[in-house]
């Protein structure tokens, strides 16, 4: 599967604990683009299992979300996001900044992520939390394109996650610079050509 980003997108992870948002994260994005719940979490508390220091995290996350969106650099959040009032902050921000906004879904198969953090041994995530979160990811599939993302694009399996190729497409906002250039060259041209008619 071929993932095109616009290089100043919001790329919002989308998928519960032990699917493999960070690994993925990890294959296809450079340490500096990836804002990662867990990793803010230890900013704040040194501690990125600590689930009460949440509120704090996310408040650092959006920051740092906000400031490299209105620098034009991609930004990927790297969290479950699998519930919607999460999903609308972070929407909130593109709009705001004006920036593109690609969902990558991380659909696997709950039985499979189980496992995977069973192996993992660390930061133990029990496992009705993560039918939780599965809960909530099968809830939110259907709506997330009337959500306001630009583009989603759902992997949903491992073999298919493993084919994925991430490819950096030209920024949207430049798109619409270069759209405007455009429109005014043409307007120069209407207004000159009427400028040859009046001589
Ligand atoms: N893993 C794997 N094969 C993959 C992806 C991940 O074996 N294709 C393993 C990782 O090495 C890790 C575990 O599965 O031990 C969970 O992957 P991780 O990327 O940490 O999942 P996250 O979705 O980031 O989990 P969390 O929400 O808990 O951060
Ligand atoms: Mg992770």
């Amino acid at each position: 599967m071929k993932i095109a980003l616009p290089s100043d997108a919001m790329v919002v992870l989308v998928g519960i604990a032990g699917s493999g948002k960070s690994t993925f994260a990890r294959a296809h994005f450079a340490p500096t683009e990836i804002l990662s719940s867990d990793a803010f979490r230890a900013v704040v508390a040194d501690d990125e299992a600590d689930q009460a220091a949440s509120e704090d995290a996310f408040a650092l996350l959006h920051i740092a979300l906000a400031l490299r969106l209105r620098r034009a650099r991609l930004a990927v959040v790297d969290a479950t996001n699998v519930e919607e009032w999460g999903r609308r902050q972070l929407l909130d921000i593109a709009n705001r900044t004006q920036r593109p906004s690609v969902a990558i879904v991380l659909d696997i198969p709950v039985a499979v992520c189980l496992a995977r953090l069973t192996s993992r041994g660390i930061r133990p995530v029990p496992p009705h939390a993560v039918r939780r979160q599965q809960r909530d990811l099968r809830r939110s599939l259907a709506g997330l394109l009337e959500e306001g993302f630009s583009a989603i694009y759902a992997i949903d399996s491992p073999e298919a996650a493993a084919t994925v190729h991430v490819e950096r497409i030209a920024p949207v906002s430049a798109a619409r610079d270069v759209m405007s250039r455009r429109n005014r060259a043409r307007r120069d041209d209407a207004r000159s050509s009427n400028r040859h008619r009046n001589a």
